[in-house]
Order: structure tokens, then sequence, then C-alpha cells
């Protein structure tokens, strides 16, 4: 399965959701990235030497950088959704050499309601789980409910990185969602709903198309 959609469109949080209810890995390259945000890839002539020095501006890190993460965790996975990639065209082709995709899902939110999410937004450092200081509290502010780990504020989802993001995500990203809206797997689901009322369609659409 694959989570498309714009920086902020709740792509984390519903990919984990997909990931427990179908018993499936989440494959999500944002989080892969971050975990690898100091790797040495100056060898591969890129502009920057880490990939976090294009992630705390959000711009796309290399295409090379991010197929081998993706080949490599779709070769270990037995049914997966796939959250973060692809992010251009470029990768999008590279991603039909590797796998076949059962459902393609895009969630759709408006620029305002994407910015109030993203700066609003709190991760757990040690698990990941996502959180939103106005729509989706931990029960004690800062703490993690699932583990116990701080929540700390993402360095690119500062207002100004936000808006960089946006951008990259039309002119890249746009064109990858109308790639796919043309096939018979693809469900586009509007994004602005509750978490509930996403988790619905989601579910619905993963019975109907798988
Ligand atoms: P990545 O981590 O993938 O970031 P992103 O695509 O910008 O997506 P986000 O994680 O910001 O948002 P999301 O859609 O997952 O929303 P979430 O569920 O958290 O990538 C980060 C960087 O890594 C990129 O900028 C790039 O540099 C690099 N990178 C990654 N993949 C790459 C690739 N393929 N190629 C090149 N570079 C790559 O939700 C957001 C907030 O809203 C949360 O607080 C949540 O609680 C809240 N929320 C969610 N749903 C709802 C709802 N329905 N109602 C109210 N609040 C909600
Ligand atoms: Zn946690």
């Amino acid at each position: 399965m694959l989570l498309l959609g714009p920086p902020g469109a709740g792509k984390g949080t519903q990919s984990s959701n997909i990931a427990e209810e179908f018993d499936v890995e989440h494959v999500t390259t944002g989080d892969a990235l971050r975990s690898n945000k100091e790797m040495d890839i100056s060898e591969m002539d890129t502009e920057y030497d880490t990939p976090g020095e294009y992630m705390d501006q959000g711009e796309l890190v290399p295409d090379a950088v991010v197929n081998a993460i993706v080949e490599k965790a779709l070769t270990s996975a037995d049914g997966f959704v796939l959250d973060g990639y692809p992010r251009n065209l470029e990768q999008a082709e590279q991603l039909e050499d590797m796998t076949d995709l059962d459902v393609v899902i895009s969630l759709s939110v408006g620029e305002a309601e994407l910015v109030d999410r993203l700066t609003g937004r709190r991760v757990c450092d040690d698990c990941g789980a996502n959180y939103h200081v106005e729509f989706n509290p931990p029960e004690e502010e800062g703490v993690c409910d699932e583990c116990g780990g701080e929540l700390i504020h993402r360095e690119d989802d500062t207002e100004q990185a936000v808006r960089n993001r946006l951008e990259v995500f039309e002119e890249n990203t746009a064109p990858v969602i109308d790639h796919y809206r043309e096939r018979e797997n693809f469900v586009e689901i509007d994004g602005e709903q509750s978490l509930e009322g996403v988790w619905n369609d989601i579910e619905t659409a993963i019975e109907r198309k798988a």
C-alpha cells in the first residue's frame, strides 16, 4: 500500500494505524532518514554532505540515497505501507521496478490546516509516535503516552521550513499524485476530517481495493 499527501496530511499517523490493523510493515523514508541524518553521503557527489542538511531546510534528499533505503526495506518486508516515497516522478519510476501496489491512497488537506498541524506537532524522540498540542495532545504534556519518551518539536516544523516543504511538495510531489490518479487502485480521501473520520475512509478503501 502507498499513502501519499502533502507534509502534515496525516501520512505518518494513519500509516501507523494501517501497519497495526493490517499487520504490515510501516516503511517511512522520513523516519529512516531522521535516524541517518549525520550519514556521510559526500561520496555520492551531492550538494551537501549529510541528509540532515537537506531535511532541516525542507529540501528533498538526493534520489540515490532514498531509493537505496526503500529498496532495502521492501526486500525484507512481506506486506508494507509506504509513507513519504515516492516524492518525485523519478522515484515513482524506481518504485515501479521494485514492487507492485494493491492500493494507492492520497490524503488531501488545504494549506492553512497543514501549517497549523505541522507547527503544533510534537514527536516522540524514542518511538516516533505523533501528537499535536491541540488536535491530539498526550495525556501528560511533553511525555509520550506509548513509551514515556520525551516529545520534541522537529527542526523542519518551523513556519519557514514548513512553507518551503509545501513549495517542494507542489513542484515535485503533486505530479506524482496525478500520475497515480488515473489508476484503478487510486483512492482520494478528505484528510481534513477528524482522525477517526480519515481512518474510517482508509479502512473502507483498503477493504474494497486490496
Ligand atoms: P517526512 O518525515 O516524510 O515529512 P513529510 O512528508 O513532510 O510529512 P510529515 O511527517 O511532516 O507529515 P505527515 O503527513 O506524516 O503528517 P502527520 O501524521 O505527522 O520527510 C521529512 C524530510 O525528509 C523531507 O522534507 C525530506 O527532506 C526528507 N525525505 C523524506 N522522504 C524523502 C524522499 N522520498 N525523497 C527525498 N527526501 C525525502 O500529522 C501531522 C500533524 O497533524 C500531527 O501533529 C498529527 O497529530 C496531526 N494530525 C494528523 N491527522 C490529523 C487530523 N485528521 N486532524 C487533526 N490533526 C491531525
Ligand atoms: Zn514514544
